[in-house]
């Protein structure tokens, strides 16, 4: 099923989602609704809050961009380890057609549960799979990447936020930004 996205500012989006206790039937359900809702938004990754639930689950699918990827479902992923520096211009589907730069890892090494509950290791993982995997756990921790950027710069983005809100409310189709072709995590 589809899902609609919580667009920022939302108070959802800045709790900090709950360890997931089983990785049971419900959990497998969500996972398939964030893929569908992802692959609808034709978004890279997207994470449990974005749908309003504040489970420690999210979802990446890099793979028609870095050669090598696979879609991947992570449930309770911990960051255990990083290096190094990159600056990456990111998008997110909670934040429609903005993208800007953002200082990230340049490699990491992710631990979580897959679908099936079994422990999986991301290793030393880099590019645009590494973006995500922080940008994703981030949304889990109620951050988003317009809190990577200067104040001045979040208070544009988020007068620009409320008023496609208010245009989407009233009914009104949004044109697309001129971020809308980068990837939204
Ligand atoms: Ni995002």
């Amino acid at each position: 099923m589809v899902h609609e996205i919580l667009i920022w500012p939302d108070p959802r989006l800045k709790e900090k989602a709950r360890p997931v206790p089983a990785v049971d039937t419900a959990i497998r359900a969500l996972i398939d609704d964030l893929f569908e809702t992802m692959y609808a938004a034709e978004g890279v990754g997207l994470a449990a809050p974005q749908v309003g639930v504040l489970s420690r689950v999210l979802v990446i699918d890099a793979s028609p961009r870095q050669e090598g990827q696979t879609p991947i479902a992570l449930v309770n992923p911990v960051l255990v380890a990083s290096r190094g520096e990159i600056v990456w211009s990111e998008g997110c589907l909670s934040v429609p057609g903005e993208a800007e730069d953002v200082k990230r890892a340049e490699f990491v090494t992710v631990r979580a549960l897959d679908r099936d509950g079994r422990p999986i290791e991301i290793s030393d993982a880099s590019g645009l799979i590494a973006v995500a995997l922080q940008h994703e756990i981030d949304h889990l921790d109620g951050t988003l990447f317009v809190d990577h950027l200067s104040t001045l710069k979040r208070e544009v983005i988020r007068r620009r936020m409320k008023r496609l809100k208010q245009e989407r409310a009233e009914g009104k189709t949004a044109p697309e930004g001129d971020a809308g072709a980068r990837p939204a995590l």
